[in-house]
């Protein structure tokens, strides 16, 4: 257990614990606020993100900021973004489940200094390792669940509605949602 954030993420900064540590330029270790209630989980850093140490900074990230300023969220302001894996898997392939294993001790650890309230899963990758192996994204996006405490919930991923833009009305009905239920466990933004 770190006791504080530098802590932790001095002791992730040089993190080797699987390949994508060789070939990354950047570790990305999230962005935000570590007291914000809410916390977002996306897949793995892509190109930009990669070049820039900040996760979704690319296209995906400018549609994310764009939802959540909707919804009066802001990276920098009341929810903190983190992502499955902390380097880039080349060529923006998913990352394999050896990866994961060994990076989600990390973010098991600033989920513990974070303690958020609401976790949102930002596509299929984290929904599977964070809310069920067996979820169908395209099905059971905005359906919330509790777990030891936390209320958690997927939304399709940015990059999958630049692919498919007829899906962000639903997706935006997501962020609706998550505003409701931030009123309802009274998180002020
Ligand atoms: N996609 C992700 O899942 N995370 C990022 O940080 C960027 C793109």
């Amino acid at each position: 257990m770190y006791q504080n954030w530098q802590e932790l993420e001095k002791a992730c900064s040089g993190c080797q614990k699987c390949i994508l540590g060789k070939t990354r330029t950047n570790l990305v270790f999230g962005v935000g606020n570590p007291e914000a209630k809410v916390l977002f989980i996306g897949e793995g850093p892509g190109e930009q993100e990669d070049l820039k140490g900040e996760p979704f900074v690319g296209r995906s990230g400018q549609l994310l900021d764009k939802m959540l300023d909707a919804v009066d969220l802001d990276r920098h302001k009341n929810i903190y973004i983190a992502n499955m894996v902390k380097c880039r898997p080349p060529q923006n392939r998913d990352p394999l489940p050896e990866e994961q294993e060994e990076c989600i001790g990390w973010l098991r650890a600033q989920t513990a200094l974070i303690r958020p309230k609401i976790i949102v899963c930002l596509g299929r990758i984290a929904a599977m390792r964070i809310i069920d192996p067996k979820i169908k994204i395209t099905r059971q996006h905005g359906q919330w669940v509790e777990k030891g405490g936390i209320w958690m919930m997927a939304t399709l991923h940015p990059a999958a509605l630049l692919r498919d833009p007829r899906k962000k009305p639903e997706a935006f009905e997501d962020f609706l949602s998550l505003r409701n239920k931030m009123r309802e466990l009274q998180i002020d933004v």
